[in-house]
């Protein structure tokens, strides 16, 4: 039985026990969260967090680069014929982004396999099409083309990175939302100071054409009515709209002269001479929307044109299949035939992984207020010598360049020689 003393005792024991305690486990250290701050270079911090998603918390803390961009080209008009409304960047940062601010910001990170540089910049819409096909389509105001019959017309919104390799080469990652962002990566491409080219094995896409190098021959393919799912890289698993990327495909079908006909006679009193929807009797139904039209298979323009609720209906349903064929030949083209399909038929893709956040399983266009977000990922080291190596045992600091395009292929605007700095471990 313990005396009223040992009580006491154990208590004042239990007491400093317990003091004791709190002072030999302070609170375990908390280090106050970083505060992201502009820098006046870009700066890859070392991570061993893999930061290879847009959302991953690194960026949310991490240092950021602000581009405070600057005209590089302006004034420049494709001299290729046929090759029309190209060119929408003519006075440069005034027409980038409707004379919107680019907000165009960096950051970077590195680790012992990859360099992963996140890219910002605002542009109120969504270009997608490059040389998309269209019949009569509309005339370039910059140019004099003739546009009776096939044109190819529009660009799609690029981002540059071109890095300086000394003697006057470059390794230039171009991510292009026509062209690379379907498949998960950048175009890497290489300039050895006279020609930019494709690096050897990179090809992802091929120009839809007719007949090589003829902006005027046509489409070859049309989509082939196939769900066109794919499974990409770090970017994951998507679905692409038809209306503007073609990757399951088909022979083009029928003959547009022969569908103009037609559509002349049997829909243009509705429809409109040009598609817009604006006939004598009004069908407020535009054909020259871009992606809207071609994003219809073949085997439901029959369901939907053929519809009760359809006006027009009566003009369809006695057109024989090879007219039917023509007429929705003409509609596509009316909307734009995708002027590239995709193909990684060799099965070797770009170093340079992208991730970004557009959804490309239905483009919507204009899409205002969209803030583009595109993360590259590339292996420091590739051992290629078209592409930069980021030997960090022989030096921190790279010379780089960047350029923003909004639907224009020549003109650009960015800044030169910025430099790259991998800060220490
Ligand atoms: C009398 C007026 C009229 C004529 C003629 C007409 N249309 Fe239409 N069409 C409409 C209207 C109105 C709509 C929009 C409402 C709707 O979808 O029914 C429309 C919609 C459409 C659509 C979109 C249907 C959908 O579900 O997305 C297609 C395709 C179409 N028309 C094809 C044709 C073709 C091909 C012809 C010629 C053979 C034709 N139309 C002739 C009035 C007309």
């Amino acid at each position: 039985m313990k005396t009223r003393t040992q009580s006491i005792f154990i208590l004042i024991a239990l007491f400093l026990q317990s003091a004791c305690t709190w002072y030999e486990n302070p609170e375990p250290f908390i280090p106050k969260p970083k505060v992201p701050k502009a820098t006046t270079t870009l700066e890859a911090s070392y991570t061993i967090d893999t930061p290879n998603q847009l959302t991953h918390a690194y960026w949310n803390t991490s240092d950021y680069f602000v581009v405070q961009e600057e005209d590089i080209t302006t004034g420049l008009v494709t001299d290729i014929d046929g090759l029309l409304n190209v060119n929408n960047m003519q006075n440069g940062i005034p027409d980038f982004n409707k004379g919107n601010p680019s907000n165009l910001e960096l950051r970077a990170a590195y680790d012992d396999q990859n360099l992963y540089i996140k890219v910002t910049w605002n542009d109120a819409k969504y270009n997608t099409s490059q040389g998309s096909w269209l019949f009569n389509g509309p005339n370039d105001p910059l140019k004099a083309d003739v546009t009776d019959g096939w044109t190819s017309q529009g660009n799609d919104d690029n981002l540059f990175l071109s890095f300086d390799m000394g003697t006057s080469k470059r390794d230039v990652w171009k991510w292009s939302l026509a062209l690379s962002e379907p498949l998960g990566y950048a175009i890497d491409m290489y300039d050895d100071g006279i020609n930019i080219v494709t690096d050897v094995g990179d090809k992802i896409y091929e120009r839809n054409e007719m007949i090589a190098g003829d902006y005027r021959s046509g489409p070859k393919y049309e989509w082939d009515g196939v769900q066109q799912e794919l499974e990409r890289g770090l970017a994951g698993f998507t679905i692409l709209d038809p209306g503007f990327y073609l990757l399951n495909k088909t022979t083009f079908k029928g003959d547009v002269n022969l569908g103009d006909q037609i559509y002349q006679a049997e829909c243009a009193q509705c429809h409109g001479v040009t598609g817009n929807g604006q006939g004598e009797f009004p069908a407020d139904f535009a054909f020259n929307i871009p992606g809207t039209m071609t994003r219809i298979s073949r085997a439901s323009y029959d369901a939907r044109v053929s519809a009760t609720t359809h006006d027009g209906k009566g003009y369809w349903t006695p057109l024989t299949q090879e007219e039917k064929d023509n007429l929705i030949a003409r509609i596509y083209a009316f909307t734009g035939v995708p002027g590239y399909y995709l193909d990684n038929s060799t099965g070797s893709f770009p170093d340079v992984q992208a991730v970004s956040n557009t959804q490309l399983a239905k483009i919507t266009s204009p899409r205002e207020g969209v803030q583009y977000e595109v993360l590259l990922v590339r292996p420091l080291l590739t051992g290629s010598a078209q592409d930069i190596q980021f030997d960090l045992s022989k030096s921190m600091d790279y010379v780089f360049d960047i350029y923003l395009t909004d639907n224009d292929d020549l003109n650009k605007i960015g800044l030169q020689t910025q430099s790259l700095t991998f800060l220490t471990q």
